[in-house]
């Protein structure tokens, strides 16, 4: 089956969460590439964590609650700082080849999401600051489900919105876990491994890139 739609997991894959740091990193001090990995790492902890007890906090709760943790743990003083992180997380840099990569597929016809985790106004947020609404057909939260990824449920909500089986979708993700659950679910499943990280998850069967240029002119 030809490829019907191209779906992007969000943070991590279009949008750089370091950036939010990066951009603060004056304020926060040496340790703001710490801070950085600590915040996401327990954003995505909470997100199982709370997943598994059947609870559903949304992904801003856990952003912030990840955020407090981090700067404790990294030792950044509260205050400021702590405001204007959040902010950033909100208009996170893309990563340099993403508009163009969206406007390739798009011209061949291809219908585009993201699918994340992410409430619909924190993907409302960085889809505008990104400037790729355009070249966007739908931008879907987990929040349709109440429930956070790699759950079925989420996957599901593809096929829900474009009425394209899994086969005929392309999921593409920074996170290993996020690809192994597509990969699971039936999508074709393209790892974005953009730090070059050691495979994890034997069995998944995933088609491993550097960045997202690697899905212009080819069919995966
Ligand atoms: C997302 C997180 C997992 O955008 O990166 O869903």
């Amino acid at each position: 089956m030809p490829i019907v739609a191209y779906v992007f997991d969000a943070y991590g894959t279009l949008f750089d969460v370091q950036s939010a740091a990066s951009r603060n990193a004056a304020a926060v001090g040496p340790q703001w590439e710490r801070l950085a990995e600590a915040w996401r790492t327990k954003q995505l902890e909470y997100s199982w964590v709370e997943s598994l007890m059947g609870r559903h906090p949304d992904f801003r709760d856990l952003t912030e609650r990840a955020l407090d943790y981090a700067m404790s743990a990294v030792g950044v003083p509260g205050g400021e700082v702590r405001g204007a992180l959040l902010d950033a997380y909100r208009t996170l840099d893309a990563y340099p080849e993403v508009p163009e990569v969206l406007e390739a597929l798009k011209t061949r016809g291809a219908r585009l999401a993201i699918l994340s985790n992410g409430t619909p106004a924190m993907l409302a947020d960085a889809v505008q600051a990104a400037g790729i609404g355009d070249l966007l057909d739908a931008v879907i939260s987990v929040e349709e489900v109440g429930v956070f990824k790699p759950d079925r449920r989420v996957y599901e909500l593809v096929e829900k919105h474009f009425g394209v089986p899994p086969a005929g979708v392309s999921f593409q993700s920074s996170n290993a876990w996020d690809a192994a659950g597509a990969s699971a679910f039936g999508f074709r499943t393209v790892w974005v491994n953009r730090a070059g990280r050691p495979r994890e998850y034997p069995g998944e069967a995933v088609t491993e890139v550097r960045d997202l240029s690697a899905l212009v002119g080819m069919d995966i």
